[in-house]
């Protein structure tokens, strides 16, 4: 663990942190018309999932292992199609809930790390490149 002894789920205040993070993320998810449309019209199950994995993922108990196995994350986003704009979007909430809750450093750095790798790994759609490709992005 990069910060000693301790866990980033321990240094941030565990459970209580990772569900302010989950319900703030989903809030945003919900008010955001075009990535709402790409998840389940049933939200409850997802943000469960969610938060078993982030606070397993972040040296948390492995209560995502017991519930569901191994997380085999790009796997399981293969029935959503995320591209790059989708991507973006998600990203930007997830790093907007990051500040909300109040995550401080060095473990908000540590944690956008990981989301900005993982979630780029999560694009399972690619748009051909076009020639007005700079007016539309
Ligand atoms: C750091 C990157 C990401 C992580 C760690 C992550 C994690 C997860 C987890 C743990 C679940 C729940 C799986 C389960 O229920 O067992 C999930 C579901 C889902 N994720 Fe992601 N995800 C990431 C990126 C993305 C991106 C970029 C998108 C789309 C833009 C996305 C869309 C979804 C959708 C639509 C679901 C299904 C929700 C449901 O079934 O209710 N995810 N994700």
């Amino acid at each position: 663990m990069p910060e000693g002894e301790f866990t980033v789920y321990e240094l941030v205040g565990g459970d209580v942190t990772f569900r302010a993070l989950v319900d703030e993320f989903y809030r945003r998810v919900e008010a955001d018309d075009a990535l709402r449309a790409l998840f389940p019209d049933d939200l409850a199950a997802g943000k469960e999932g969610q938060f078993l994995f982030l606070t397993q993922f972040f040296g948390g108990p492995a209560r995502y292992a017991e519930q569901r196995g191994h997380p085999r994350l790009r796997m399981r986003h293969f029935p959503f199609a995320i591209d790059r704009h989708a991507r973006s979007r998600w990203l930007s909430h997830m790093l907007a809930a990051i500040d909300v809750v109040g995550v401080q450093e060095p473990m908000r750095t540590i944690m956008r790390d990981y989301f900005e790798r993982a979630s780029e790994h999560m694009i399972n759609v690619q748009e051909p490149l076009s020639p007005n490709d700079s007016e539309k992005r």
